[in-house]
């Protein structure tokens, strides 16, 4: 049998199907293992199912000469360095599509929550400040229905999300440089427009892009400068897409009226700004928690590096040029 690694505690049910397959070694305690650890634990294993939390750079990919698989639990890779497997014969992949419809329900648990101050109300009720039942101006919000949705980025979960706007009688406009075809702008009623128009008409503004080094701050102080004083921006992409402090500043100066945050750059670590203001509402990197959801997305991941470990092609290669 092969010998692989789970860099995470998961799903016990998960580890005792993996342990009809391969001989497992996994990480039995909540906490991320330290660089030195993940390459002592390396040796002698053909495979790892990892997620984001482990950096799997140049060194610890020298460090593994058995390895054959590196199978992220996530549809996101930025966290290993791709050229380094590649030039070792590591395949790599990920989970894309399982967590598409999960991934956008969330996105709009933030937008809703931002909209109508979900988080700010709960913890005024909370705080027992909630003393005359009912006012007329009690915690106004904007309103969802039948305002406009700018998606910057629309790619599998992009399209989730917009897709979810027609239940609101909503306008969707879209940015991407990979247009949609005509049938699928139709079928999302969704309208490709510059990304200034997009930023200056939307209401609610979500990113949904991969990170890379080419979408390092991809939105920054430029960007919610054009945004409307209205605007709600959600962020369910990837920590580092956007620029943290300037998201802070637009929202501490109410250059834009609210957020909804899941990803940070440099997580769980996250700029303090944050914590001090009452229109954002904050959440560690959850959007694709469900229950159904991550154990598919680790089904999946171990399916992959079956495949990767005997040599085959996996579904979700992501190194394309070991195909
Ligand atoms: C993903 O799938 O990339 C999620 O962000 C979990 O890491």
């Amino acid at each position: 049998m092969a010998r692989v690694l789970v860099t995470r505690i998961t799903f016990p049910e998960f580890i005792q199907e993996l342990e009809r397959r391969f001989e497992v070694e996994h990480n039995a305690e909540d906490r991320p293992w330290p660089k030195e650890e993940l390459v002592r634990r390396l040796a002698g294993k053909q495979g790892v199912l990892s997620t984001v939390m482990d950096r799997f750079d140049e060194s610890v990919i020298a460090a593994a000469p058995d390895l054959k698989a590196i199978s992220n639990i996530a549809v996101g890779f930025n966290n290993i360095d791709l050229a380094a497997a590649t030039k070792r014969g590591i395949r790599v992949t990920n989970t894309p599509g399982v967590l598409n419809d999960t991934t956008a329900d969330f996105t709009w648990a933030l937008l809703m929550a931002a909209a109508r101050r979900v988080a700010e109300a709960d913890a005024y009720v909370r705080a027992g400040k909630w003393k005359i039942a009912f006012g007329t101006e009690y915690f106004l919000g904007a309103d969802i229905h039948h305002a406009t949705l700018g998606m910057i980025g629309i790619g599998r979960i992009g399209q989730a999300i917009a897709r979810r706007a027609a239940g609101f009688d909503m306008r969707v406009l879209y940015h991407d440089p990979q247009r949609l075809s005509p049938g699928d702008e139709k079928r999302l009623n969704a309208t490709w427009v510059e990304r200034d128009r997009l930023l200056a008409e939307s209401d609610f503004v979500v990113v949904m892009v991969p990170y890379s080094k080419d979408t390092h701050h991809f939105i920054g102080a430029a960007d919610f400068a054009k945004m409307k004083k209205s605007a709600i921006f959600v962020h369910t992409a990837r920590g580092g897409v956007v620029d943290d402090a300037a998201l802070v500043e637009a929202l501490k100066s109410r250059r834009i009226a609210g957020a909804g945050v899941d990803v940070f750059e440099g997580e769980p670590a996250l700029d303090s700004g944050y914590l001090g203001l009452g229109n954002v509402v904050l959440t560690p990197h959850i959007a694709s928690a469900s229950r159904a959801t991550r154990l598919a997305m680790c089904r999946l991941a171990a399916d992959n590096m079956a495949l990767a470990i005997e040599g085959q092609r996996p579904p979700n290669l992501v190194n394309i040029e070991l195909a």
